[in-house]
Formats: structure tokens, sequence, C-alpha cells
């Protein structure tokens, strides 16, 4: 299930600025001229459409994949691309829509401009209050998707153009008053959403910026690994600094040498992305296995490597203040080591190093776990995931209280040579509990 608490808050702040604004001069909004995609701020493959629809629709289809459109544009019960997937905000239920090129309940009738709007502005056809262009929320990840380049969202286009029209019935939002008032959004774009294009170092070489495009524009990893502001836009001198998603956390993955991905061997990074992981550095699970298993690893290998080298050499390497040690660390993690043997330790391993091969994951130098927040070891336990392979982790939410989970988060982040912090507090398993919708055990 990808149900993104992805952007958080159009506040009542918010609220007020867009109507200030309103006041002010209507449908006041600034538009760049048109899209400035040069050669410097792209990779070469971008800028050019293929000639030859067969070419373009395969093309668009790649980069579909990359972006990893359908995960959201497929609801439970849905055709692929037909929408219906309702994402949990704080502000009430998104529903993502029909993006297949049925004309009444699809997009078969829109122009490319219109298409293009939407992905490169965020702004769908038609009017709200007569005057305001339909403005998307940012839940659709536009933010990111307004670094692509005109040829390639001219791809995209190609491609959903090509699939089988299908007519579906529109999932209802449930939106709380004001939010779903698509004019709100003004002042949140005036202050926060700058539209593309791409900036690149021009000294960068191919592999550097297809990495990069792929990072920042179309696999869109800042959306969920870069933390936010009150306000839910992401904070651009944090990138890729970490952040909470969900009941998990998205870990920092700078280049940082100790707390990013900068010293991962590029080996281990590839194999994360392309192979669902190794008993080196863990497995992708909650909404990274998502993201690996249609995106990343249905991508050709060199583009892992071109993400991989980007993220570990290009990027800003970030560094976070953990949440302080809980008073009774020691304690509370010789307790964790009890509740661990009885509870985990025939999957993970006395010593953390997981089951061969690719059974279960270790636990031991799994950077996942050690993230500056431990919402990762206590969202497993919570919720339970998917398997890696075989065996799938089952939920211990109703067996475990928020204590014994705080305990086994600081037992296996500070056990085996692990370096995290040992910070886990039951307040906060009980309110990732409540995020991930399971009660505690019966006292
Ligand atoms: C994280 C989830 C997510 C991803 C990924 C995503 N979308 Fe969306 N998309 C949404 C949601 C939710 C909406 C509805 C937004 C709204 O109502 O304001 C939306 C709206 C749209 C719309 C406007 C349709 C309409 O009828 O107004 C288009 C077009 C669209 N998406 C295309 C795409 C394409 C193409 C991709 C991949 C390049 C993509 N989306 C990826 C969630 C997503
Ligand atoms: C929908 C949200 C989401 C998106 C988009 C996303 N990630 Fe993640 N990512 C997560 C979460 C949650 C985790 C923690 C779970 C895990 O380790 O699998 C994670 C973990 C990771 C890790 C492991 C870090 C560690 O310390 O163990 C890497 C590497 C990573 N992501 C890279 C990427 C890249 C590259 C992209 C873009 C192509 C991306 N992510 C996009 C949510 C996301
Ligand atoms: C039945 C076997 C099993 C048991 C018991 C089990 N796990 Fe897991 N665990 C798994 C599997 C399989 C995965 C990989 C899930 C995935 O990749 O989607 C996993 C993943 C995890 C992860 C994410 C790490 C990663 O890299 O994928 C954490 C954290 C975790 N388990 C903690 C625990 C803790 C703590 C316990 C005890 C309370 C526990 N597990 C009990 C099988 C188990």
């Amino acid at each position: 299930m990808l149900s993104l608490l992805r952007f958080k808050a159009f506040t009542n702040y918010t609220l007020a600025l867009g109507a200030l604004a309103l006041l002010l001069g209507g449908a006041v909004f600034v538009r760049d001229a048109a899209a400035n995609d040069d050669a410097a701020n792209y990779p070469a493959a971008s800028l050019t459409a293929p000639t030859g629809s067969a070419a373009l629709i395969a093309r668009g289809k790649y980069l579909v994949t990359a972006a990893d459109c359908e995960p959201c544009h497929t609801g439970p019960n849905h055709a692929p691309f037909t929408g219906g997937l309702v994402m949990k905000t704080p502000y009430g239920g998104l529903a993502s829509p029909n993006i297949t090129p049925d004309p009444t309940t699809g997009i078969g009738n829109w122009t490319n401009k219109q298409f293009y709007d939407a992905l490169h502005y965020g702004i769908a056809p038609g009017r709200d209050w007569l005057v305001f262009p339909r403005f998307l929320y940012p839940a659709m990840p536009y933010t990111s998707y307004t670094k692509l380049s005109y040829a390639d969202t001219m791809a995209i286009k190609a491609y959903l153009d090509s699939l089988k029209p299908v007519r579906v019935k529109p999932t209802p939002s449930s939106m709380m008053f004001p939010f779903n008032q698509r004019p709100v959004l003004l002042g949140w774009r005036l202050l926060f959403f700058r539209a593309g294009p791409m900036h690149m170092n021009p000294a960068w070489n191919e592999q550097m910026k297809n990495g990069a495009y792929l990072t920042e524009a179309l696999g869109h990893c800042q959306e969920c690994h870069t933390p936010r502001n009150f306000l839910s836009a992401m904070i651009p001198s944090k990138a890729f600094a970490g952040a909470p998603i969900d009941a998990f956390y998205a870990p920092n993955i700078s280049s940082d040498k100790a707390q990013g991905v900068g010293g991962w061997s590029r080996a281990d990074l590839v194999a994360y992305l392309h192979d669902g992981g190794n008993l080196v550095k863990g497995s992708p699970y909650a909404a990274m296995g998502e993201m690996t298993r249609h995106s990343t690893s249905q991508l050709p290998i060199s583009d892992d490597q071109d993400i991989a080298l980007y993220l570990q050499t290009a990027t800003a390497p970030q560094r976070v203040t953990p949440p302080a040690a809980v008073s009774d660390a020691a304690a509370s993690a010789a307790r964790g080591a009890v509740l661990y043997s009885n509870n985990c330790a025939a999957c993970h391993g006395t010593q953390g190093g997981g089951m061969a091969p690719k059974m279960v994951p270790n636990l031991a130098g799994n950077d996942s776990v050690t993230a500056a927040y431990p919402y990762n070891v206590i969202g497993a336990v919570l919720s339970g995931l998917d398997a890696w392979t075989d065996v799938p982790m089952p939920s211990f939410a109703t067996q475990l209280s928020d204590q014994n989970i705080a305990d086994i988060a600081n037992y296996v982040r500070t056990s085996w040579g692990n370096k995290g912090v040992p910070n886990a507090t039951p307040g906060m398993v009980a309110a990732l509990r409540k995020r991930a919708g399971v009660a505690e055990k019966a006292k």
C-alpha cells in the first residue's frame, strides 16, 4: 500500500496567505515563459525526442517506470493507470485520477500544452472560483517532475496515449474544508514552488548528468528523503538529509560518509537499488520496497550506477543531530535483548546477520535501522513487512507493548557494532501506532 504522508500541512497560515493574495489581486501568479532546456542542464538523451512513434512510446514507457507513475495512479481493484488510490493526508484523503486516454474520465482530450502544464507547473485544465487555474496538490510530485525536459514530458504523454482508454468512475477525495479548495494552494505555490529546469554543473559528465536527472526529476527521491518545513515544503538546504514517512523514516542518503550513503561501497548501493539489496546493507522495504520493485530494479543497471554515482559524489553531505538517548538506555537495551532473542533472533539471527541467501535481511550494519530516528525498527515491528524473497515478516503490534518495542529498537540500534543512538521511547511507538493504524496489545 502506498499511503503517503508525503505532504503534511497546508496550514491555516497557507490559507491566510492564499486569501490575502486573493484579496490583493486575484489570479496573479508567476509562470515561466517557456521551458528552458539547454544542453548544460540535461543529459543528452532527454533533449531530443526519438523519431518514429514506436521509439517515442518506448522512451515514454521507460520514463514512466523511472518516475514510478503507475503505483500512485493505480488504486485497489483498478486497472493500471486508472487512478483510485486514496493518499492519506492530515487534511483528508486525496484520490489519484485516471491518466489513461479515456476522453471523459481520463486525459484523452488533453492537449500537449495541458499535459506539460500539469507536470511542469502542477496546473490542470479548468478554472476554480472562476479566475484561478486548477492547481494540483503537491501530493502529485510535480515539484520534482517540473525538472523533466519538454521532450521527455511529451514522450510520457505519447506512452500514456498509447494505452487502452479505460472509463472509470472517479474515486472521490475527502479533503476537509478549506483544503478541498484548490485556490488555497496559491500561497504555498508563491512561497515554495519554483518551476524547472534542472540546474547542473556544466563540468559533469553524461553519467553524472543522467544520475542527477534520474534522482532529482524522474525518481523524485527528495520527495521522501528531504525534510519539510512547517508548511510541508522540502527544505532545499537539507536535501537528502532524511525525513519521516508513514510509520517509517526515509534515511539520510546524502554523500555524507558517516550518516549518508557516502560511505557505502558503490556495489552495495547499486545492489540495493537494482537487486533488492544484500546481506550487507539490508533490503529495501515499506515505501522504498515499492520504489525499488516498480522502478529502480526495472531500469538498466547503468541507470542505478549513475544514481549511485550522483548520490555518493555530487550531493551536499548532510548531518542530522539525532534525538538524545533515553535516560535508562542500558536497562532498555538489556530488556530489548531478551525480547529480541524471543521474537526476532529465529529469523534475523542472534548476531543480527540475517538468513542467507536473501531470506531475511541483516540488522547488523544496516543503516536504515541506525538512522537518526528509530522509526524503521518500530515501523517494521508494528506493521510487519512483505517478504524480501519468501518469508514475510509478521506484525508484532498486538503481542508487544509500546515499551517492549522501544526496548527492542534500542537494543537493535546499539548491538553487534551498530552505532545508532538508543533514543526510542514508548511515546514514539504510540504515535507511530496511530500512523500505522495498529492498536496496542490488550493489557
Ligand atoms: C506519489 C504519487 C504520485 C505519483 C508518483 C504520480 N502521481 Fe500523478 N497524481 C497524483 C495525485 C494524488 C494526483 C491528483 C492531484 C490533485 O487532485 O490535485 C495526480 C494528478 C495527476 C495528473 C492530473 C490529472 C487530472 O485529471 O487532473 C496527471 C496528468 C498526472 N498526475 C500524471 C502523472 C504522471 C505522468 C506521473 C509520472 C511521471 C505521475 N502522475 C506520478 C499522484 C501521483
Ligand atoms: C515514497 C517514498 C520514497 C521515495 C520516492 C524514495 N525513497 Fe528511498 N527510502 C524510503 C524509505 C521509507 C526508506 C527506509 C526503508 C528502507 O531502508 O528500505 C528508504 C531507504 C532508502 C535507502 C537506504 C538507506 C539506508 O540508510 O539504508 C536508499 C539508498 C534509498 N532509499 C535511495 C532512494 C533513491 C535513490 C530514490 C529515488 C530513485 C528513493 N530512495 C526514493 C522512501 C522513499
Ligand atoms: C518470520 C521471520 C521474521 C521475524 C520473526 C522477524 N523478522 Fe524482521 N524481517 C523479516 C524479513 C523477511 C524482512 C525483509 C522485509 C522486506 O524486505 O520487505 C524483515 C525486515 C526487518 C527490518 C527492516 C530491515 C531491512 O533491511 O529490511 C527490521 C528493522 C526488522 N525486520 C526487525 C525485526 C524485529 C525487531 C523483529 C522481532 C520483533 C523481527 N524483525 C522479526 C523477517 C522476520
